[in-house]
């Protein structure tokens, strides 16, 4: 075993009764790139947290060259060269990239802040990483790809030698999703050692030298990647996973459901859009293409000029109350700023929305109330299904799962928007989440549905636009295309890390 490696043994976390992480062992060499993988709930979070000094594991040890982590705070474990990338950003918005870099950790000549050198070096740094920000940009400014590449910086200041990222391309676009890699590949053979998470399995087979998967806390398999494929992967970590019949298109003409015309807001436009009932369009495009900016505004979230239509009824502009009673709804992408009630259990969040169609003679009916959650949990597979669990502690993929289930039981719903819907979600969870958009389809709901991943557009959708700079420049049948022409016709000449 090297004797600069980052080494856990034995590692375990429990909240309550419910055991979380179960005696894991892990080890990352220098210069190597470890994916550690599972399903929703599965533990990797909880375990990045014991690693970052965030969480005090309840046993085991954590060393980084011979060296004992477990009990340091976390700006002790950083500054022993451990450094966590984590997909909810750990960044100061209102702050400048330079001093973001720099944050707890300044360069200093004698009392004062060296602004000068701090500003060269970081230059340096972001020049090395071949990034073209300014470094006095604020940082709430850049794309979602740019900050994760800042956050790189800020590790390689600290001469981190052990880099985890946590999830860092679920939110990035195709092209952000390459200059990660390709730095973080980059970091690996400079000598550092990497723990990657991801759901992402082609990332995965991609940048991967070797694999630990966790299920229930428990690790299942430890190796080299030498032999998997995407496949092997997903087995790995949802056993028994069965594949997702291709959506089928009916040959029975169907009247028109929603009609955009014209639709014209901050981000998108002009569009004109149609979608039939029972339809599944997927809107494809990089991350910036305007494709939140066209469904938000569809659902009367920002103000448009244009028209939308449901059933041939005209939606007014701005009011979501008309849109949702029309039928019209939104899962939103961003469960953090517009999907989760965090001081409220699991169960209000879903069936909160609903508790007004739900209460007999004014008052709640708390029966129905449960046997609505129950059925959500059931379709996703929501874990744990506890009812009385606070949203904030479960697992990302999880909090996405209660955001999608809150409109799955939506009465009169006529056309479900989902923007990104499979973020975090892991391989199984996805199957399930298809599969009941598939059953809605099939009730003749109209599904749009915003993606960034062109094997999800062509596997869940009858028929795909293409997104590029707010327009639609492609339509066509999901039968018909392939990932090459999406990925092409989606393609900007902008430089990725340059806010789109
Ligand atoms: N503060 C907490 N209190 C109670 N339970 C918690 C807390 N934090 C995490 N958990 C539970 O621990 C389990 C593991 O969660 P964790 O976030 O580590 O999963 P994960 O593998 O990162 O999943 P995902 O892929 O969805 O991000 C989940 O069942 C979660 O509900
Ligand atoms: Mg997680």
């Amino acid at each position: 075993m090297n004797p600069s490696a980052l080494v856990v043994n034995g590692l375990s976390k429990s909240y309550g009764r419910s055991r979380v992480l179960s005696a894991v062992d892990l080890t990352v060499d220098p210069g190597s790139v470890r994916a550690l993988l599972g399903p929703n709930g599965a533990g990797k979070s909880t375990l990045i947290g014991c690693l970052s000094g965030a969480t005090s594991p309840d046993a085991g040890s954590v060393r980084l060259g011979g060296v004992e982590l477990v009990g340091e705070t976390p700006a002790q474990v950083r500054r022993s060269g451990l450094s966590v990338i984590y997909q909810s950003f750990s960044l100061v918005g209102p702050m400048s990239v330079v001093d973001n870099i720099f944050l707890g950790d300044e360069l200093c000549r004698g009392p004062f802040i060296d602004r000068s050198s701090q500003r060269t070096e970081a230059q340096r740094l972001l020049s090395d990483l071949g990034i073209s920000v300014n470094p006095d940009a604020m940082v709430d400014d850049l794309s979602v790809g740019a900050k994760q590449l800042v956050e790189i910086a800020k590790a390689e200041h600290h001469q981190a030698k052990v880099l985890v990222l946590d999830e860092p391309t679920a939110a990035l676009s195709d092209r952000e999703t390459t200059v990660l890699l390709d730095h973080v590949r980059r970091l690996a053979d400079s000598g550092v050692a990497v723990l990657y998470v991801s759901h992402r399995l082609n990332e995965i087979v991609e940048i991967a030298d070797c694999v630990t998967v966790l299920r229930d806390g428990v690790v299942v398999e430890a190796g080299p990647i030498q032999g998997h494929n995407t496949d092997s992967l997903a087995a790995a970590i949802s056993p028994g996973l069965t594949e997702l019949a291709a959506t089928e298109v009916g040959s029975e003409r169907r009247s028109t459901r929603l009609r955009a015309r014209g639709v014209s807001c901050t981000g998108a436009g002009p569009v004109d859009l149609e979608v039939a009932e029972g339809e599944i369009l997927a809107l494809f495009g990089l991350l910036g293409a305007g494709r939140t900016e066209l469904l938000e505004t569809m659902v009367g979230l920002t103000s448009r000029t244009g028209s939308v239509e449901i059933d041939g009824q005209a939606l007014p502009v701005g009011s979501i109350r008309k849109a949702i009673s029309a039928g019209l709804m939104l899962v939103p992408g961003d469960r953090k700023t517009g999907g989760i009630f965090e001081p409220f259990t699991a169960a209000e969040n879903v069936v909160l929305p609903h508790q007004k169609t739900l209460a007999g003679n004014g008052f709640r009916q708390t029966d129905a109330e449960a046997r609505m959650y129950s059925r959500v949990v059931e379709a996703l597979n929501i874990q744990p299904a506890n009812h009385g669990i606070l949203a904030s502690s479960l697992s990302g993929g999880n909090q996405q799962k209660l955001v999608l289930g809150r409109w799955l039981p939506a009465e009169g719903l006529r056309v479900l928007l989902l923007d990104e819907p499979t973020q975090g979600v892991d391989v199984g969870a996805r199957v399930e989440l298809y599969r009941s958009l598939q059953s809605l389809a099939a009730d003749r709901v109209s599904i749009v549905f915003a993606t960034s991943e062109p094997e999800e557009a062509i596997l869940l959708a009858h028929r795909i636009v293409v997104m590029y700079q707010g327009e639609i420049v492609m339509d066509v049948m999901a039968a018909e295309a392939d990932e090459a022409s999406l990925l092409h016709a989606a393609q900007t000449p902008l430089n990725p890390i340059e806010r789109s």
